[in-house]
């Protein structure tokens, strides 16, 4: 696509022109959109560029792994994993209200990088993957007035803090053009097309208290999910997909057996943007073997609903 390319360009000579000798920190979360981010500024400025993800332990099956693989050790970009589970895990404990799960995180998370970031010298730049939807912050209501309907930035006012200007490559771009500056850029098509996944990860798809336990049938059950998905060839259809693990549990038979375990709600939903958002229109015999998998493979869950909710009036997550 000539278009991305010479976008690509222009990008790099401007993040060039913008830090000069300076060294910069990017904070990389494992998603698209700081990926797409890291590797951009990596291009224009090799290694002034150093990233920091941390880890709160609310992430995917895998997921730290894989992103740690492919940066450090792919892409040869200097990565510090900070790994923080207890952490935040402890702080989260018998913590149930949303928007107080996400400040929380939010300010340790900001603490950790802060730490990090204190660590390399001489950064005087903080990279992040903001998109434009994500600048325009607010949700506006026909005929109402604009609120704001989840806390989504993680890192606001860090860079004020820190000291640090912001670098913000891709500040006037929408998801699918972040996904075509990927693909310019190199990125494996794997990864450019993987779903977005909140800041606060599998905090906000757990509602009420989270717990280890908790946290585990959730990543569990999203694996299987996520799995079959790709496996009937579903997963470029769907703008993002995963299982919230339900703060109830009900009465099932299992052989002979009485069990009383928590239920699960899949989601799956198609968006251009993340603003509205129609359910996907899974097959009865889809859904109906993914709920059969998910019962027979993990331990913990005994029933499992489909959320068919769109947006407005839902939200994508659960929280
Ligand atoms: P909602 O649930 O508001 O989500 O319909 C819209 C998009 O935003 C993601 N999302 C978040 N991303 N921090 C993030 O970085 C958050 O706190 C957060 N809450 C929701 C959600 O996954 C969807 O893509």
């Amino acid at each position: 696509d000539w278009t991305m390319a010479a976008y690509k360009d222009e990008a790099i000579r401007l993040i060039r022109e913008q830090v000069g000798d300076a060294r910069v920190i990017c904070g990389l979360s494992g998603g698209v959109d700081s990926s797409v981010a890291a590797v951009l500024i990596h291009e224009a400025i090799g290694d002034q560029l150093t990233c920091v993800f941390v880890d709160h332990g609310l992430l995917r099956q895998n997921e730290a792994e894989e992103v740690v693989g492919m940066f450090r050790d792919a892409y040869n970009i200097p990565l510090i994993h900070a790994d923080e589970a207890d952490l935040f895990l402890g702080e989260l404990e018998g913590v149930s209200d949303p928007e107080v799960k996400r400040k929380t995180i939010g300010r340790l998370f900001i603490d950790v990088f802060q730490r990090e970031a204190n660590k390399i010298e001489g950064a005087s730049f903080l990279a992040q993957g903001t998109l434009y939807p994500d600048v325009i912050e607010s949700v506006s209501f026909s005929g109402g007035p604009s609120v704001t309907i989840k806390s989504h930035h993680n890192v606001g006012g860090l860079p004020e803090k820190m000291g640090l200007k912001l670098v913000e490559p891709l500040r006037e771009l929408f998801k699918d053009e972040v996904r075509a500056l990927g693909h310019e850029l190199g990125l494996p098509a794997s990864f450019i097309g993987r779903h977005p996944f909140p800041g606060p990860g599998l905090a906000i798809r757990c509602p009420g208290e989270i717990t280890r336990d908790k946290l585990e049938i959730l990543r569990k059950a999203d694996a299987v999910y996520i799995d079959q998905i790709r496996k009937h060839g579903l997963y470029d259809e769907i703008w993002q997909a995963f299982v919230a693990l339900l703060p109830v549990r009900t009465v099932g038979v299992m052989g002979d057996g009485r069990t009383y375990d928590y239920a699960c709600a899949l989601r799956a939903v198609t968006s251009v943007d993340g603003m509205t958002a129609d359910y996907y229109p899974f097959s009865h015999d889809f859904l109906g073997e993914t709920a059969t998998r998910i019962i027979n493979e993990v331990r913990g869950i005994n029933r499992v609903t489909y959320d068919i909710t769109s947006k407005p009036p839902g939200t994508i997550e659960w929280e």
